[in-house]
């Protein structure tokens, strides 16, 4: 595995990856790799002759008051990871490199991002498509993968290759779970131990949601509202919000007629944790439909 900390590195090494005809698969991670990034390197390495890797904590799409600092980072063990799944080159630009003091263009989301994650963190998701479209025309994937626990973000990238003609496919890599239901995350590590306990009932939460479409349940308000009883219920955390929305879209619905997303965030005291479930009107998990 090829580890690179220069642009100009991995330009030479794109260049070469392009003349020699060979199909990329990119994974943008923020490191402290886990099983979850190791399903999306997997999907990569199946789908394409490279698998391009990169590590940014990216500081454009921390708020403030938010981990950027604290984030967990572990770069000996990340690079054992990504060499175990047999990634190809793994990038590690230092921020000064990726932004320059003399930068004076960011971009701005203006659809998909005033609901869940985006309404809560101002200016995240312009931080993720500022850092994404450097990191697009710096690796040229025809390919990339990204978790669906972060489904808002899959739905933003999904507007940005759609908006900014990126000849480049998303693949949206469904969540890897511990054995009893939490979504694996590197903030997982914040937990205490009896947030820990706890925090399994944020994913029943959803399928107890879920369920009531199942049994012919279609107004949002009353599945939220279940949803939000059941995490008061089984835990100590906060609620940030729980919402019920189209997808991608993410437009607010009124009744569940096709592919919608439900998502929560809760605060623990260290820590911030995002779910989802996205399904059909009916309640069936099937392959999620992206489409710009
Ligand atoms: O999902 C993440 O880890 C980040 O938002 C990403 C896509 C690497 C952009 O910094």
């Amino acid at each position: 595995m090829d580890v690179v900390r220069s642009i100009q590195a991995l330009n030479e090494q794109v260049k070469a990856y392009k003349q020699q005809g060979k199909a990329i698969g990119f994974v943008p991670t923020m490191g402290f790799l886990h099983d979850g990034h190791q399903r999306l390197m997997k999907k990569a390495r199946e789908q394409n002759d490279i698998v391009i890797v990169s590590i940014f904590v990216n500081p454009l799409q921390f708020g403030p008051n938010e981990d950027y600092d604290r984030y967990p980072r572990d770069e000996e063990r990340d690079k054992k990871v990504a060499e175990s799944e047999n990634v190809n080159l793994l990038f590690l630009p230092t921020v000064e490199d990726m932004y320059p003091n003399d930068s004076s263009i960011n971009l701005q989301v203006v659809s998909r991002n005033e609901v869940l994650c985006g309404k809560r963190r101002p200016g995240h998701f312009d931080g993720v498509v500022t850092v994404l479209t450097k990191l697009f025309h710096l690796t040229q994937p025809t390919r990339c993968y990204f978790g669906l626990k972060d489904a808002q973000q899959v739905a933003v990238v999904d507007s940005l290759i759609h908006d900014f003609n990126f000849p480049i496919e998303i693949v949206p890599v469904s969540t890897v779970r511990e054995a009893d239901g939490l979504a694996k995350s590197s903030r997982n590590v914040y937990l205490s131990e009896q947030e820990r306990a706890e925090a399994p009932s944020l994913y029943q939460s959803l399928e107890a949601g879920r369920k009531l479409v199942i049994d012919g349940e279609r107004n949002p308000v009353t599945i939220v509202k279940g949803v939000e009883r059941f995490i008061q219920s089984h835990t100590h955390g906060k609620i940030d919000y729980v919402e019920l929305l189209s997808y991608p879209d993410l437009k607010p619905v009124d009744y569940i007629d096709g592919q919608v997303i439900l998502a929560i965030a809760v605060f623990f005291e260290h820590a911030r944790l995002i779910d989802n479930v996205i399904f059909q009107r009916e309640g069936s998990k099937t392959d999620v439909t992206l489409g710009g």
